[in-house]
């Protein structure tokens, strides 16, 4: 039977973690090293479609080593945030819009599209057993991870015919160590992210494999996250690491790389992109250069830069750092604006002020 609606079969963790244990734990839980008591798991077959729609303990899962995930990396992935609210319930934030991406993501891996309630119920039912895992520090999160893997055993390079959709669920605080008030980034000019026509939009492990030369070169060099410049002319900025870019100009207005393919549609760049637009600021979606980017930083044109992305939130670029570059923005701290919009985006995502664009969905 294929399954259209979520019926998902629930088998409770026999030993959870003692809550005194876990809520230490979730006093100081960093970003991915934590993980709650259950996980959702969802199986595709070409014979069957979505079947065997499981909440179970979290715990290892066997693999054949042949399972073909293993040799040509066909894997998408997502992250979205459940948030505790003031009055104790339980917010989701633009999760339609991460289900339709992870159906866009699952097409350009020549995966099957896995049907939004499936998504969407897989988490609300893996957000209701682990619920208490949502720490309640300031800035706290729930992140979720769903994920997609090719699970046929066969070393033939196509589709595969089998798949395996999980999503674990890890307590969040601050992506960047010490939640740092600003970041500094390092121009990678030896590597590429994306090119046209390739995986830059979607959402697939490999994209991530394939960045950590350059995310490490960007550590090594003693900055928190790499710039990819375009693959074509190696000029224009595209997106760090795991987040988005923005400029603001002392004319207030705001500027982002646009959606060509290579850089990930993100669902905070869109967020904040509406945000701005609703206050009436001037928004651009064009590409804009390294070389711009200094001399506009250099003259003031530029006021500040900050990166976003759901485990970023809102983080402003202090300092930009490469081998022929090294310059400030602003006084190196967060600026207005930025700080504007991330609290903006903030008190939406918990549920502390006016939601215009219904954006957030109370689970529980
Ligand atoms: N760009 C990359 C490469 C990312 O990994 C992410 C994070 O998911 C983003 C941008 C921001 O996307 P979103 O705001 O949907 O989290
Ligand atoms: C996210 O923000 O959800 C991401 O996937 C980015 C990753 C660097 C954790």
């Amino acid at each position: 039977m294929t399954l259209s609606a979520p019926s998902f079969a629930v088998e409770h963790h026999a030993a959870p973690l003692a809550a005194s244990e876990r809520d230490a734990l979730l006093e100081n839980p960093g970003f991915g090293r934590l993980f709650t008591d259950h996980m959702a798991m969802v199986r595709w077959s070409t014979e069957q479609g979505w079947h065997d729609a499981q909440i179970r303990p979290r715990g290892p899962i066997q693999m054949d080593p042949a399972s073909s995930v293993l040799h040509y990396a066909q894997e998408i992935f997502e992250g979205l945030k459940a948030y505790r609210t003031d009055d104790g319930g339980v917010t989701l934030f633009r999760a339609a819009a991460n289900a339709q991406r992870f159906r866009d993501s699952a097409m350009r891996m020549a995966m099957p599209e896995l049907p939004d309630d499936l998504f969407l119920g897989s988490i609300r039912e893996l957000v209701a057993i682990d619920r208490d895992w949502i720490p309640s520090i300031e800035g706290g999160s729930l992140y979720l991870r769903p994920f997609m893997i090719a699970s046929e055993v066969f070393l033939g390079v196509k589709p595969s015919a089998e798949y395996l959709y999980m999503v674990i669920a890890s307590p969040a605080g601050a992506y960047f160590k010490g939640g740092a008030p600003s970041i500094t980034v390092w121009i990678s000019d030896g590597y590429t992210r994306a090119a046209p026509g390739g995986t830059g939009a979607a959402k697939c492990g490999g994209n991530y494999a394939a960045s950590l030369p350059a995310q490490a070169e960007a550590i090594a060099e003693g900055c928190d996250q790499v710039v990819f410049l375009d693959a074509v002319e190696r000029r224009f900025v595209e997106e760090l690491g795991g987040m988005n870019t923005f400029f603001v100009f002392d004319d207030g207005s705001i500027q982002t790389p646009p959606l060509t393919g290579t850089i990930l549609p993100g669902i905070t760049r869109d967020s904040i992109l509406t945000l701005a637009r609703d206050e009436g600021l001037a928004v651009r979606e064009q590409p804009y250069a390294i070389d711009q980017w200094e001399a506009d930083a250099k003259s003031g044109r530029l006021r500040e830069s900050f990166a976003c992305g759901t485990a970023a939130v809102v983080t402003p670029i202090g300092r930009v750092r490469g081998r022929a570059t090294d310059f400030s923005i602003g006084n190196g701290g967060p600026g207005t604006l930025t700080n504007r919009l991330r609290e903006r985006l903030v008190a939406i995502q918990r549920g502390q002020a006016a939601d215009p664009h219904g954006w957030v969905e109370r689970i529980l």
